[in-house]
């Protein structure tokens, strides 16, 4: 009986700030060596790629570079989209390797009246495809793309299905079959990754398209569409800014305050997510080489706003916070100086400025019009 406590108390989830255990986190800024990292130079070639590959083996898995070609065709357009306002361009972009092919379906709006080549924000949807309605019959706060066009910006979604199916008897029926080298290897891609690894390729396809600036691509993602913005950016730094929204647990997190969802309760639930490594970790947070706080610092120098709903305690608003302060010191490297205060701030007191941004947003575990608005202050206060 006794054990049977001891095993359910280690998987119950706790909610309580006093109960948080004391934890001490990997250190950023000194290498597997032992060697302390005082410089921007020697983050960049000795301490980022070494954090970079601890992800990959233990966490989200490889993420393929190679592929033979790739092939984009405007299947619709629409000039006179949003009454005069926007041009749509629906894209097909296809991906061969090996005869085999993905194709990532990307719906986008560009301003007709703003400058141009125009900044781009591109959500990973995980949500229903009516999300990103084409027609704008359906209007939705997960994609407000009237919003974003409105502030000058254009606007663009494609939907994780076409990538890996979020579905653990089916996910290897996309990008995995391109690579099914990825499903032998312990450290191989899978879900998450395959939704980064889209992302990368619909960048691609940006920097062939003469109406976007591919220096101004902002990945956005929503939960475990946060989790895969996060590694999007952290993978493939032609990204200039990461947002990610209630992305909790393996997202923005940190893992050693088991607070809310951990990591055996994810790996239980959705073990086609993350690769066959971090089933180790299960129960087992303070073993693992690295934790959230290194993922936001991947992204250093460029700009990341991580986001919490106040009601979703299941994401840890507060160790999604600290995660943040805990990166501050990679910005520094690059004398940035982060606008975060010293704690959380107060429920709808967003700190939407460049390097790291943050709020806690009233309310349950979504994507709203709210959010979105503070992504298009942060990107308007850097320009
Ligand atoms: C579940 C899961 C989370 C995830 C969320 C979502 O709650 O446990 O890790 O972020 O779904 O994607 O909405």
């Amino acid at each position: 009986l006794l054990l049977l406590i001891c095993l359910t108390t280690s998987v119950a989830q706790n909610y309580d700030e006093a109960k948080v255990p004391a934890y001490v986190l990997p250190p950023l800024l000194k290498t597997t060596a032992g060697q302390e990292v005082k410089s921007k130079k020697m983050w960049e070639d000795v301490r980022r790629p070494e954090i970079l590959r601890l992800f990959e083996d233990n966490i989200y898995g490889q993420m393929p570079k190679d592929y033979d070609s790739i092939r984009y065709t405007l299947k619709n357009g629409d000039r006179a989209a949003m009454n005069g306002k926007a041009t749509l361009k629906e894209v097909a972009v296809q991906v061969y390797r090996n005869r085999k092919s993905v194709q990532i379906n990307v719906v986008m709006f560009v301003p007709n009246h703003a400058k141009k080549p125009a900044p781009v924000f591109v959500l990973i949807n995980n949500r229903g495809r009516e999300n990103t309605d084409p027609t704008r019959k359906v209007k939705s706060g997960f994609w407000p793309a009237e919003m974003v066009i409105d502030s000058g910006y254009a606007v663009a979604a494609f939907h994780v299905s076409d990538l890996a199916p979020d579905n653990k008897d089916t996910f290897i029926n996309g990008v995995l079959q391109l690579y099914p080298e990825q499903l032998e290897a312990d450290n191989g891609m899978k879900a998450i990754g395959a939704w980064a690894w889209g992302a990368s390729r619909v960048m691609d396809y940006f920097e062939n398209d003469k109406d976007i600036d591919p220096k101004n691509v902002i990945v956005v993602g929503h939960s475990r569409g946060g989790k895969a913005s996060l590694w999007a950016a952290a993978q493939d730094q032609r990204f200039a800014v990461c947002v990610t929204n209630c992305s909790g647990n393996t997202g923005a997190a940190l893992a050693r305050r088991q607070f809310g969802e951990r990591i055996t309760r994810i790996n239980t639930t959705f073990p086609h997510w993350f690769n066959n490594n971090y089933k180790k970790f299960n129960a087992n947070e303070n073993q693992l080489p690295v934790d959230q706080h290194m993922l936001i610092a991947l992204i250093a120098p460029r700009p990341l706003y991580a986001t919490n709903a106040s009601k979703d305690l299941w994401a840890d608003p507060t160790g999604t916070f600290l995660a943040l302060k805990k990166a501050e010191e990679v910005y520094a490297l690059y004398g940035m100086r982060s606008k975060l205060p010293a704690n959380p701030p107060a429920i709808n007191a967003p700190v939407p400025y460049a390097p790291l941004a943050y709020h806690n947003r009233e309310g349950e575990h979504d994507l709203t019009a709210y959010d979105w608005g503070n992504f298009i202050r942060l990107v308007r206060s850097r320009r």
